[in-house]
């Protein structure tokens, strides 16, 4: 018999995420019937998303996520012992499936993970996977940046910042990063190739904006929301776009109870913005093409890519509180078991 561990959404999420909002259980699992296949999972992601989403569901149910796991056992052709897959099995680290799982209202189907060659799996849950096809359609679908634009991006060197950043500097834009510490802002410039990074805890943001963004703003990619967004706005050019991702200052705000910021409207009005929000399954149907650029950008040494590893299931609430509050560089993984 299987034991598997699972973590229970206990008591509802309020503010900041605690410890005791979570409880670790254990279980017995039983045989697998036909048609279905053992996991056990070796990465698993944790994402700002999980946070934001919780709201939508009641306490007692498993914390929702996904994670690249090992088929072990199977009585399904489909997913034969030895492959790994990517599926939304939620915070557990043994599960029996049938390749369908449910997540956030819908059926989504469990994807084998393709060869990836000499690269990790944990490459599924970045630059492979979810994060990287954000970056990858919610940046050229929404912003369609042109060579010597000025691009900026919020978030910047987190999962799906440094991608859209690297993406840009593809494109010949002038690219713009913004993040929480110095040790980013000089990961960005030094490492991965952005052209400027503003630390947006330091003083004066608009002033180190409009230094680092002298032409004003063509693209922005917005992460955060929030101030941040609107002094960012605030500094577009005539037709710039805006691709709002994410709105990582208010996930822990309540949607009665969401901070101020600085209207934006005149900017939108007057300079005539076009701003679209999207969630990236919009793309579902071509995820393959993002997957098959960002292989051969990788291979060619266009785009780097970096991962924030935790060791051990059971630490899989500090990875998440800690991805919260910025103590990740690029994608922040969960080892399942390290050895
Ligand atoms: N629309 C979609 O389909 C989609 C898909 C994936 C992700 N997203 C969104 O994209 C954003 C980035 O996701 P990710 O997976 O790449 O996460 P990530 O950037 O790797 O990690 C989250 C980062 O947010 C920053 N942050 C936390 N609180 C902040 C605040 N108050 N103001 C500004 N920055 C703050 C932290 O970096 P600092 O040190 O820089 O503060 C932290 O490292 C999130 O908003 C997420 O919800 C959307």
């Amino acid at each position: 018999m299987v034991k598997a561990r699972r973590y229970v959404y206990k008591t509802a999420f309020d503010g900041e995420p605690k410890k005791t909002d979570l409880e670790i259980v254990e279980e017995e699992l039983r045989p697998i019937k036909d048609g279905e296949f053992l996991c056990k999972a070796v990465y698993l992601s944790v994402d700002p998303y999980m946070r934001a989403y919780m709201s939508r569901y009641e306490t007692g149910v498993t914390m929702i996520g996904g994670q690249v796991a090992e088929v072990i056992e199977s009585k399904h052709k489909k997913y034969p012992v030895g492959r790994y897959v990517v599926g939304y099995f939620g915070w557990v680290d043994h599960v029996i499936s049938d390749g369908k799982v449910q997540f956030s209202g819908a059926v989504t189907e469990v994807y084998l993970l393709p060869d990836f060659g000499k690269l990790p799996v944990s490459l599924g849950l970045g630059v492979l996977g979810m994060p990287g096809q954000t970056a990858y359609f919610g940046f050229l679908e929404l912003c369609q940046p042109k060579e010597n634009e000025t691009v900026v991006v919020s978030g910047a060197a987190g999962a799906v910042g440094s991608l859209v950043g690297q993406i840009a500097k593809i494109k010949k834009c002038h690219v713009v990063g913004i993040a929480g510490s110095d040790e980013k802002c000089k990961w960005l410039i030094d490492e991965i190739g952005f052209d400027r990074a503003i630390n947006y805890k330091t003083a004066n943001f608009e002033k180190q904006l409009q230094n680092a963004a002298p032409k004003g703003v063509d693209c922005y990619f917005d992460n955060v929301g929030g101030e941040i967004s609107s002094t960012i706005i605030k500094n577009m050019n005539y037709r710039g776009r805006i691709s709002v991702c994410g709105s990582i200052s208010s996930y822990n705000d309540t949607h009665n109870n969401l901070s101020k910021a600085t209207v934006i409207q005149p900017f939108m009005i007057f300079k005539q913005l076009r701003m679209e929000g999207f969630i990236v399954h919009r793309w579902a149907d071509r995820f393959g093409e993002s997957t098959k650029e960002y292989l051969k950008w990788i291979s060619e040494g266009k785009i780097k890519y970096r991962e924030t590893v935790t060791n051990g299931f059971e630490n899989m609430f500090e990875a998440f509180v800690g991805m919260l509050k910025g103590k990740n560089i690029g994608k922040a993984v969960v080892r399942a078991f390290p050895k």
